[in-house]
């Protein structure tokens, strides 16, 4: 009842109110369960775990921010409506941003109601979340992107920059930023025990229900990890549709060349991620592998990398 979800909003916002906070990346986070998020998304996690009924075919993309959400909402909406849409002709991903046709779970919308607008989606849903996987209260079959550390952290960087707006004028330096990273503070870090979380997932579990990718992997070999995804996705492309070269053509139509230069993803519009409104250019910087050597020096790029390696030792896992 509306009573009961009022009650348990109370009680959620007593509880983050409660909780350490930190400024910095132009915005406030608070800790719970050793990671650093945005009290709005938090609330809407908790919420989750109350009131969101997982379907046994939901698919979730997870990622860390800046690791390529956006890429895989394109790729995984592309892949699992390909029945439905021919991609030069009134395809969705033509008009409309990646960002708005798979909904993140935690994000709030326009909507009043979140979860009556998941709970509204029909199946199979394609839903995305930041959340570690320990905040997931049940899931069926996750995608994780990650990215190489340094490449994510100067896009975060940037993405900061752009969000920071009137409000949030003090934006960190580089240095500084840099510093709050590798201490384990950024949104939904820290990152290493994010990708950590999913990767022992991927490599445990008996139900093979957590695919771990890489950005820099589906960078050099777009086509293999399509085939790959949309396998795990339970929807594999068949022999004819591989000699017709469909997968080159899903990989074309998520590219960053083709979305960034689509008007829907660039001009005039806007969209809201909480209280901030961005615009929807802000997903779309460069797209490349290897940029933070634009940005940072070989000693900054070094403390980043010691801290992976410490912090990914023994894993398997190497970023
Ligand atoms: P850069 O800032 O390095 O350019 P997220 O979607 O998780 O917010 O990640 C954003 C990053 O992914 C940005 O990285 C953005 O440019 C890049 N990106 C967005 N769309 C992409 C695509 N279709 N292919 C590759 N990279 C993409």
């Amino acid at each position: 009842s509306s009573d009961e979800s009022q009650d348990d909003d109370t009680a959620i916002a007593a509880l983050v109110s409660k909780l350490p906070t930190r400024e910095g990346w132009s915005q406030t986070l608070v800790l719970y369960k050793n990671y650093w998020i945005h009290p709005l998304f938090l609330k809407s996690i908790l919420r989750l775990h109350t009131s969101f009924k997982p379907r046994h075919d939901d698919i979730t993309l997870a990622s860390n921010p800046k690791c390529g959400t956006t890429w895989m909402k394109a790729l995984a909406f592309t892949i699992t409506n390909r029945s439905r849409y021919e991609f030069d002709n009134n395809h969705p991903l033509l008009t409309r941003h990646p960002q708005e046709l798979v909904p993140s779970m935690e994000i709030p919308r326009d909507t009043n109601d979140d979860l009556k607008y998941l709970e509204a989606l029909p199946s199979p849903r394609l839903l995305a979340t930041h959340m570690p996987l320990s905040l997931f209260s049940r899931y069926w079959l996750v995608v994780y992107v990650c990215r190489e550390p340094k490449d994510a952290f100067v896009s975060w960087w940037h993405y900061a920059n752009k969000i920071g707006g009137k409000e949030h004028s003090t934006t960190d330096g580089l240095e500084s930023a840099l510093d709050m990273f590798i201490q384990g503070f950024s949104p939904y870090g820290p990152f290493w025990e994010h990708c950590l979380e999913y990767w022992r997932q991927s490599i445990t579990s008996p139900d093979n229900n957590v695919l771990f990718l890489k950005y820099e992997d589906m960078m050099s070999e777009p086509v293999k990890h399509i085939i790959r995804l949309a396998a795990f996705l339970g929807v594999p492309f068949s022999t004819k549709e591989e000699e017709d070269g469909v997968p080159d053509e899903v990989v074309r139509l998520c590219s960053f060349e083709k979305l960034s230069g689509l008007r829907a993803n660039h001009t005039g519009g806007t969209i809201r991620s909480h209280s901030m409104v961005l615009d929807k250019s802000a997903f779309f910087r460069k797209g490349m592998v290897g940029d933070w050597v634009n940005h940072m020096t070989e000693v900054m790029g070094r403390k980043i990398d010691c801290v992976m390696e410490e912090k990914l030792r023994g894993s398997g896992l190497v970023l």
